[in-house]
């Protein structure tokens, strides 16, 4: 691989031990992947950060890197980490919630800004940009959607690629990588429920490759993150071209030789649909992917006017550390049993061991994922739907 002077210097160990680790790691790993030279990057974001997924193993090496007074160069951001708030009188052990501080606080000390899973809406990247992206949903979302250009990384090489300020120039970076395979026409979807449930499917259908994707185009943007976090569950892909959304989209479909084509429709939901059966450790959530500002601002206005007060329900709405949401709706929604969870991915939590039994939620990827990392059931639901039965309105 070609390496600049200035790489070269960084490799030798001339800024220090752990800048010259980092460099070394994202150059193995683009040697594998056949990359020629590093590109510099402008924003790092980091995930992988919860206790009950990286263990002891995962906090010392952090806290290893920190303690070494390594910093990232570039703007880095985090991903979500599991709750350290008491939840129905229930708190996880001492151990686990130091464990998860001290996490956290070795990423700060390295620089991390914020911590969220749309880190798009914190610093908006520019289109044609260069990024190291470790969060399938923000991948897909600033690839697909806003045209910036980011390899789908795991959590430690971005680590190293936030410290090294640069990424492998290889994967989606290059142009011919983000050419589709697959040609996939979906109905379009109506409701929050069905953009998540086609894009569980649609990863299904192409489960390592960039499909194409037709019928999207003027669903609203809220509703193709969910489709698209959803398909990072069941695609390892880190693209969707998505007819009438993605920058360039034009150019993509007559350059690609589609090698399949399928099609969606509304019959085969089915499978996805199912009705609460818990009686008791129940919790609404929405945001995941994180909320918006202004989608907590919706979710707020039909709180007050339908919702009186919903007795023994709880609803959880996700976002990030640094969301500025007023005192006045924070106290109003924490009237109506409405908690705002900053930072918090409840996914990545042991949410049994809080006494939740059930998550009733409109994201395809929390569907997915809750039973195997929070060993809850699932339920997905629209969110509008999800939100009428938190308030107990009758339809
Ligand atoms: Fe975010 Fe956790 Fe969902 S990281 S996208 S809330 S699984």
């Amino acid at each position: 691989m070609f390496l600049t002077r200035e790489e070269e210097r960084i490799l030798s160990g001339e800024e220090g031990e752990a800048y010259a680790k980092a460099i070394e790691a994202v150059v193995k790993v683009g040697e594998i992947f056949g990359a020629e030279k590093l590109i510099p990057v402008k924003h790092a974001h980091v995930s992988g950060i919860s206790y009950f997924n990286i263990g002891d193993a995962g906090r010392e090496f952090i806290g290893e890197l920190a303690a070494s007074g390594v910093r990232f160069s570039v703007y880095t951001t985090a991903n979500p980490y599991a709750i350290i708030e008491e939840v129905n009188g229930k708190k996880y052990p001492e151990k686990v919630l130091w464990s998860q501080n001290e996490i956290i606080n070795s990423l700060r000390a390295m620089g991390a800004k914020v911590f969220t899973c749309a880190p798009y809406f914190i610093r908006p990247p520019d289109r044609g940009e260069h990024l190291a992206w470790a969060e399938s949903n923000a991948v897909l979302f600033t690839n697909s959607v806003l045209g910036a250009w980011t390899n789908r990384e795991g959590g430690p090489l971005a680590l190293f690629e936030a410290i090294a300020g640069r990424t492998y120039y290889a994967g989606v970076h290059r142009r011919e990588g983000r050419i589709p395979r697959y040609l996939i026409s979906v109905f379009r979807p109506s409701n929050f429920f069905e953009a998540s449930a086609l894009g569980y499917l649609t990863g299904k259908l192409s489960p390592d490759s960039i499909p194409y994707v037709k019928g999207l185009a003027d669903v609203p943007i809220p509703m193709v993150r969910l489709f698209l976090a959803a398909f990072g569950s069941t695609s390892g892909a880190p693209m969707v071209v998505l007819e009438g959304i993605t920058p360039e989209y034009e150019s993509y479909f007559k350059e690609a030789s589609f090698e399949d084509r399928f099609s969606i429709g509304k019959e085969e939901l089915r499978e996805l649909r199912r009705e609460s059966t818990a009686t008791k450790g129940k919790i609404y959530m929405l945001g995941c992917p994180h909320l918006s500002r202004d989608e907590i601002g919706e979710i707020a206005s039909f709180i007050e006017r339908y919702c009186a007060a919903p007795e023994g329900r709880e609803l959880w709405l996700l976002t990030s550390t640094d969301i500025n949401i007023s005192v006045d709706v924070e106290e109003f929604l924490a009237r109506k049993n409405v908690k705002i969870l900053k930072g918090i991915c409840p996914i990545v939590s042991r949410l049994d061991m809080l006494g939740v039994e059930e998550v009733v939620t409109d994201s395809g990827k929390a569907f997915f994922y809750l039973p195997k990392l929070a060993k809850v059931r699932p339920v997905l639901k629209d969110r509008y739907v999800l939100l009428k039965e938190f308030c107990g309105v009758r339809e």
